[in-house]
């Protein structure tokens, strides 16, 4: 009797855990990023890209607002030497969490007033 009970318990308990262990898993997209330690880094930024990634200059291009999948892309095609040196080197020792946080962090600025080209109104 007491045996039959306990086989039922433990057959929910492993029915329980398994659906835990299922609904847990994280979804298979982008890691999510942290605005706050992509903030932290971002100051390696400045140099070039301007206070909160409003480019002073034509020479760089700014990245304040622009969306993170774009943001994410340019990262790791930049990183992957796809264009210059200046980024190859700039990105060379960020992994794909940093990015992500650098994304995070970019994406909920403001953007250049008179540059809307980076701000992704695609859906
Ligand atoms: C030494 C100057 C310099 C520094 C420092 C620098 N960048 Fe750049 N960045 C550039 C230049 C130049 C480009 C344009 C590359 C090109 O298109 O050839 C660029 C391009 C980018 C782009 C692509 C923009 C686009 O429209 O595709 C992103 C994103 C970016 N930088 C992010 C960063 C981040 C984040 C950091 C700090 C970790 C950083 N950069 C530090 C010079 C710099």
């Amino acid at each position: 009797m007491t045996q039959k009970y306990a086989v039922m318990i433990v057959a929910t308990l492993v029915a329980l855990l398994s659906q835990a262990a299922w609904s847990g898993d994280p979804p298979p997209q982008a890691l999510a990023g942290d605005p706050e330690r992509g903030a932290e880094m971002a100051k390696l930024c400045t140099s070039c890209h301007g206070h909160q990634g409003r480019s002073v200059t034509s020479r760089y291009p700014s990245i304040a607002g622009m969306e993170e999948g774009r943001f994410i892309d340019g990262m790791k095609a930049l990183r992957a030497g796809d264009k210059g040196h200046l980024m190859a080197n700039m990105t060379r020792g960020l992994n794909d969490q940093d990015i992500a946080d650098l994304a995070a962090y970019y994406a909920q600025l403001e953007p250049t007033p008179w540059d809307q080209s980076n701000a992704e109104s695609d859906p």
